[in-house]
């Protein structure tokens, strides 16, 4: 899969992706991650990317022209002189507080595109026309503002990048992650059997998979009842689950 990064601050980017598996995973060809210096289509002499906002007010914008050349130029899209909206099937991502508020599923959709591009903000805020004209969709890390959306978008890429095939290392890797079930995941342990007087559970010592299963099913239900309590109703739940957690309830 393709990330196309468009941003002000490129030098933000190379220590997260030259580390452990997104390095791997770059390594082995299974992304690739283009940073592109959005200054670098500005063509006067001082480089402009902001400039003051009409109606007053604090802080600086970010120009359109430098982001949508960039953009255009690195997709192949074909520039228009007054678009209709957004023209390319490659998702044209804005990384904004005012975005739907990323997610395991919106992760998980996102993994389906062979190619995405990945605008980030800096400044007070960008230019409208760049979201009206050139972005296809706006996503949100959480409820609070940053100085830019350079964190954010690797926030994207890792957590789009460990979904695809063979970007961990077992093939099984992502499927019992916390949200990946619609559930927080189950409590892990490895040795010692012992540390400090707390013991690993008999039951992840005692071979008997089916057994083990059922605890690991459960300790997930039961951690999500009492710290995440609103993913159980957006939750795949059995009967034995529901039965379960009613269960919880009374003790
Ligand atoms: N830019 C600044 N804050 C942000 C946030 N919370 N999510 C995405 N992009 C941002």
């Amino acid at each position: 899969m393709q990330f196309e990064v468009f941003t002000l601050l490129p030098e933000i980017f190379p220590s997260y992706l030259e580390t452990s598996i997104l390095k791997r995973a770059r390594e082995r060809e299974l992304i690739d991650v283009r940073i592109h210096n959005i200054r670098d289509y500005t063509h006067d002499r001082h480089h402009t990317t902001d400039d003051l906002p009409y109606g007053g007010g604090g802080g600086m914008v970010m120009k359109p022209e430098p982001v949508f050349e960039a953009v255009e130029s690195v997709l192949g899209l074909v520039s228009l002189q007054t678009p209709p909206g957004p023209v390319s099937n490659i998702p044209i991502i804005l990384l904004t507080p005012q975005g739907r508020v990323f997610n395991q599923t919106i992760a998980a959709e996102i993994s389906q595109h062979p190619r995405i591009a990945l605008i980030c903000g800096r400044y007070e805020g960008i230019d409208e026309r760049i979201r009206e004209g050139l972005v296809t969709d706006e996503i949100s890390i959480g409820d609070y503002v940053l100085t830019g959306g350079e964190l954010p978008a690797l926030i994207v890429i890792d957590a789009v990048a460990r979904l695809l095939p063979d970007v961990l290392g077992d093939p099984t890797g992502a499927e019992d992650d916390s949200h990946a079930m619609g559930l927080l995941e189950y409590p892990h342990y490895t040795r010692p059997p012992e540390f400090r007087g707390s013991k690993v559970p008999d039951v992840l010592l005692s071979g008997d998979h089916a057994k083990i299963d059922k605890w690991r099913r459960e300790q997930a239900l039961e951690r999500t009842f009492r710290k995440r309590p609103d993913m159980l109703e957006k939750a795949e739940l059995t009967k034995e689950d529901l039965k379960f957690i009613e269960s919880l309830r009374h003790s």
